[in-house]
């Protein structure tokens, strides 16, 4: 961390006295500290130099830290967020903390958030309110709020005003001072909030704890410039910076060293990948071009924007191999009216073209989506092109959500004449067409033989195995454990909506393997 950052990210500590705290007026400590969401602002982001640390340490100080102490990470929201909290696990595993899978038994309890939609964020003081009572009976435990939701003022507020109990809250820029705001609040006692309104410097060292030895994320860039006119990311990531690909390109190496079957490369707009590389031209498709040399079986990424998903990717994937047949694509509305006032930047023809170029050449691509309904003043005209597009392009799963108005972005300002109760009734016909396509999409395996990464015994049953085809399709067999870790072969015999049943084959020389 450089010293410019190292004032910005003025730490700010609060008396826990509540009578005190009524009178305050908050707004003053976060001048240096913290922006609100402000368009205006986000938009003059600075084009400057993104730079790139690999000298992220424990301090000695630190050291032994968490030692007899466990900690528990709480997840909510996107790949990003539980990503993050593979790094967060790294820092505290690094510190000497044990995890532990229960709240009681925590001695440190981090709530990772996420700011999406309204009923994330509820979800999120919902639990804090149960936490409460938890802080209450160990007066030791120390309490975090981080991620998304710390991004924005009138939450960090909130938990200022109402959640005293919290001891610490930090953004999304900076968890790696996680020690130095651990050890604050262990020293201080008060309510430590240390939140940058300045999107970080990319930190390639983080130590990091992944879940399970079997598919891996990997993060290629950070933040957004899109501005969607709905979307609260650009705000709560910042600025849009790549990851260098040499960076990259070294840990998918070692993560198939490693025996990784499986990774999905993230950034909420992966396609704008290098665009604020200076010093070359090295974009997404080059990336994804070198990535399918490595010997890892499955390379996915996670989320693609229509706008800049260029021919050159197209080329590349159409290549297979590690290249899944599986393409994420967020089309959030079927109007060109509608998707103008997103601010998507892309018509429903210029989707549907871009849809058309992908399948011709990939045939036998899976495609999914994110749609949103009940946009500001969306009318049945312009729902029912949602609807047309959906079948037109024959999705085959889709997460849909009604819209929710989110403070500091464009769309919050506007009026809107549709009420919630035309906005639920749309949301249910849309999934009735959503799960119409997926249960069509899932018949079409009946008999067919698919190639499964077997995760590990199913939830509901220890005598199934549980796992994914390169589309993306959960499989439930019957298998020997030995097989965990590893890609198989399933004969599917029954499809259901969401999932395919089956059992393991041996290979088959002349049978096609989907
Ligand atoms: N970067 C990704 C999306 C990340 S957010 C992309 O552009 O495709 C995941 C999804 O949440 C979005 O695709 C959108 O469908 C939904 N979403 C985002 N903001 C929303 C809001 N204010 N209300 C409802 N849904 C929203
Ligand atoms: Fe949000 Fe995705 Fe749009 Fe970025 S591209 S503003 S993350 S919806
Ligand atoms: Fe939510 Fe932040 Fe991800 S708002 S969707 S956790 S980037």
């Amino acid at each position: 961390m450089n010293e410019k950052q190292r004032l910005e990210s003025q730490q700010i500590n609060q008396s826990n006295n509540p009578a005190q705290k009524k009178e305050k007026d908050y707004s003053q400590y976060f001048q240096t500290v913290y922006t609100p969401p402000s368009l205006k602002d986000a938009r003059r982001r600075g084009r400057e130099e993104v730079k790139y640390h690999n000298d992220f340490e424990i301090d000695e100080k630190f050291q032994g830290m968490g030692i007899g102490r466990k900690f528990y990470i709480r997840t909510y929201g996107c790949q990003m967020n539980e990503h993050d909290t593979e790094v967060m696990a790294g820092i505290f595993m690094g510190l000497g903390y044990e995890p532990t899978e229960t709240v009681e038994d925590a001695d440190v309890i981090l709530l990772n958030t996420c700011a999406i939609r309204e009923n994330a964020e509820n979800k999120v003081f919902g639990e804090l309110g149960h936490l409460k009572s938890l802080k209450l009976e160990k007066p030791d435990l120390l309490l975090g709020v981080c991620g998304c939701m710390s991004q924005q003022e009138s939450v960090v507020n909130r938990i200022l005003e109402k959640h005293q109990f919290v001891d610490m809250i930090f953004g999304t820029h900076n968890i790696h001072r996680l020690p130095d705001i651990l050890h604050e609040a262990y020293m201080s006692k008060e309510m430590v909030v240390e939140v940058w309104s300045k999107e970080g410097d990319v930190i390639e060292n983080l130590p990091k704890v992944r879940r399970g030895n079997i598919k891996a994320w990997v993060n290629i860039m950070y933040g957004c410039d899109k501005f969607c006119t709905y979307c609260i990311v650009p705000f709560t990531r910042g600025k849009e910076r790549s990851r260098l690909p040499e960076d990259i390109i070294q840990e998918v190496r070692q993560l198939a060293a490693h025996g990784y079957k499986e990774i999905t490369l993230l950034g909420q707009n992966v396609n704008a990948y290098g665009k604020d590389f200076e010093d070359r031209d090295y974009r997404f498709g080059d990336l994804m071009d070198d990535l399918r040399k490595i010997n890892i079986p499955r390379v996915r990424f996670t989320t693609s924007h229509p706008r800049d998903f260029d021919d050159h990717l197209i080329e590349v994937l159409a290549k297979k191999g590690n290249m899944v047949e599986h393409i994420h694509l967020p089309v959030q509305s079927g109007s060109s009216d509608i998707l103008k006032i997103m601010g998507r930047k892309y018509t429903r023809e210029q989707y549907l073209e871009l849809v058309r170029k992908i399948k011709a050449a990939i045939p036998d691509v899976s495609l999914s989506t994110d749609i949103i309904v009940g946009f500001p003043n969306e009318t049945d005209e312009q729902f029912e092109e949602t609807m047309s597009l959906y079948r037109e392009v024959g999705f085959e799963i889709a997460y849909t959500f009604i819209y929710s108005p989110r403070e500091g972005t464009p769309a919050a300002k506007m009026k809107d004449n549709v009420s919630m109760e035309v906005k639920k009734a749309r949301l249910q016909r849309l999934n009735d067409l959503v799960n119409e396509l997926s249960r069509e999409a899932m018949k079409k395996y009946e008999g067919q033989i698919v190639e499964v990464l077997v995760e590990g015994e199913s939830k509901n049953n220890p005598e199934i195995l549980s796992g994914y085809t390169r589309k993306s399709k959960l499989v439930n067999f019957k298998g020997p454990k030995s097989a965990i870790g590893q890609l198989v072969k399933v004969k599917i015999n029954e499809s259901k909506t969401w999932t395919l049943d089956g059992e393991m084959v041996e290979e088959l020389e002349s049978a096609e393997v989907i």
